[in-house]
């Protein structure tokens, strides 16, 4: 007889150990490998001489079944998604309690039923009549939305399996769901992947896209939806601070395009906006005449987002001085510090410093080395960045100042957005020129120069 086999799994990666240890190997969580019960155990026998079905065989030119994209007619959903849903696939959208997901696919729902597609939305989590009064707020009032309550995945399935299956499922949230064949509680790694598991192949199946909602919760007594990731075609990461109004919707795994695109929302009382110009916002009120502040013109993905960059340098009576980063690579900012100390002098070693990006917006370039640097000086200084210039390039240690891709989308929407100025790499190769005035940086020491041209003596 076959004997029920127990193991740990990790909830955060998936590794699987023979006993529980406090801290998994692979992804250096500590405290995410809880036991789960092996469904199946005994040595595999191998295929028996059973036959099986023959696969259907295609060249790379036929056309196949073709895969139109489902738009859902919220633009910066469908450029996250890399154009649109694509049939048969399976979505995972993650993210943080109350970040909004509920509601973003809720009226991603609302607009597809409005267009005339069949639309399922399964809430494990809200009674229907919470759903409605929800729906009503964003203004969904009289779409023929299916709405349904229910955790079992086997109820979930015989619906769907019911007459024509529909085009869209919205599952949220994978952790409340749980499949009536395996022995642990529902939010289980065990059963978060068997779950899904079974909701993907049912897309796969019958041409249904299934987009599943999964919870990133920083203890490890929920399956994190990371489980999932080798599992799904797409992964959205729905990322945002609480205290701020917008919403950023990222790609980090796509089957079907770009990765690096993101969609921008804002959440209002109605609901979430699409953020159409994302710049405008995140630079609306900004005040450019204090020093420490410096405009970054960023890259997310194939867009230009301006951004703005804020620093606070103190003098510090502390043997360590409090180095804060909000919305940067703390890191990276130790290397522009150390290269400024070393390279012009500045003396930072012995301050406090504070750096923030502006608007709640994670920015990973390294072309924001030098507005990074602009800020910092110039907070040091005491000297504000010149009116209306953007800032954009990568400090290397040796204190170079090197160019950066998409230097022209960069400076094209900074033109946009009325901006006159610009602080750019001396190496950036641009093809057309801008109506915008350049100053051009070989080494960091020109930045410190500039804000400070009496030398860095000359600061009391
Ligand atoms: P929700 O979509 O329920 O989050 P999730 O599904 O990711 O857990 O969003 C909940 C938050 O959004 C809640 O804090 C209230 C806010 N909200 C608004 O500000 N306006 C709205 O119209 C809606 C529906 C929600
Ligand atoms: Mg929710």
């Amino acid at each position: 007889m076959a004997k029920a086999k127990t193991t740990f799994v990790c909830a955060s990666c998936g590794s699987v150990y023979k006993r529980w240890q406090g801290k998994c190997d692979d992804c250096g969580e500590w405290n995410s490998i809880e036991q789960e019960q092996a469904a199946v155990s005994g040595a595999p026998k191998g295929l028996s001489a059973k036959r099986g079905n023959t696969i259907n065989l295609t060249g790379l030119d036929e056309p196949a079944e073709d895969a139109p994209r489902l738009t859902t007619g919220i633009a910066e959903f469908d450029r996250a998604l890399g154009g649109g849903l694509v049939r048969s696939s399976a979505i995972l959208i993650g993210g943080d309690p109350g970040i909004g997901k509920s509601t973003i696919l809720l009226q991603a729902m609302g607009n597809l039923a409005k267009a005339g597609h069949d639309c399922l939305y399964i809430s494990g989590e809200e009674s229907t009549a919470q759903i409605q009064m929800r729906a009503e707020r964003l203004g969904l009032t009289g779409v023929p939305l299916k709405l349904g309550t229910g955790t079992s995945v086997r109820d979930i399935l015989t619906t769907m399996d019911e007459g024509t299956p529909p085009k869209v499922v919205v599952i949220d949230s994978i952790q409340t769901m749980f499949a009536d064949h395996v022995e642990s509680a529902p939010g289980t790694v065990s059963q978060v992947r068997v779950c899904s598991n079974e909701l993907i192949t049912f897309a796969k199946r019958r041409g249904t896209i299934v987009l599943i909602v999964g919870h990133v919760t920083k203890d490890g007594q929920i399956a994190g939806p990371r489980v999932l990731e080798h599992m799904v075609d797409t992964v959205l990461y729905f990322e945002g601070d609480r205290g701020h109004q917008f919403r950023i919707l990222r790609a980090v795994k796509n089957r079907f395009g770009g990765t690096d695109e993101i969609g921008v929302f804002e959440m209002t009382g109605e609901g979430l906006n699409e953020v159409p110009n994302p710049s405008a916002l995140f630079l609306s009120d900004r005040n450019s005449r204090e020093p420490g502040s410096a405009v970054l013109a960023g890259m997310e993905g194939s867009r230009p987002v301006l951004v703005e960059i804020q620093a606070l340098v103190a003098r510090s009576g502390a043997a360590n001085p409090r180095r804060a980063v909000v919305g940067w690579d703390s890191g990276r900012l130790a290397m522009v510090l150390a290269v400024l100390d070393a390279r012009s002098g500045l003396g930072l070693a012995g301050c406090d410093v504070y750096l923030n990006v502006a608007g709640g917006l994670k920015v990973n370039e390294p072309a924001a080395d030098l507005a990074v640097a602009a800020a910092l000086i110039s907070s040091i200084a005491q000297v504000p960045v010149p009116d209306e210039t953007i800032i954009f390039g990568e400090i290397s240690l040796s204190g170079d100042v090197r160019a950066v891709g998409q230097g022209d989308s960069r400076l094209k929407e900074a033109e946009k957005l009325g901006f006159t100025g610009a602080m750019i790499p001396k190496g950036q190769k641009l093809a057309s020129k801008a109506a915008i005035s350049m100053q051009t940086m070989e080494r960091v020491s020109d930045l410190v120069d500039f804000f400070l041209p009496g030398g860095v003596e000359a600061r009391s």
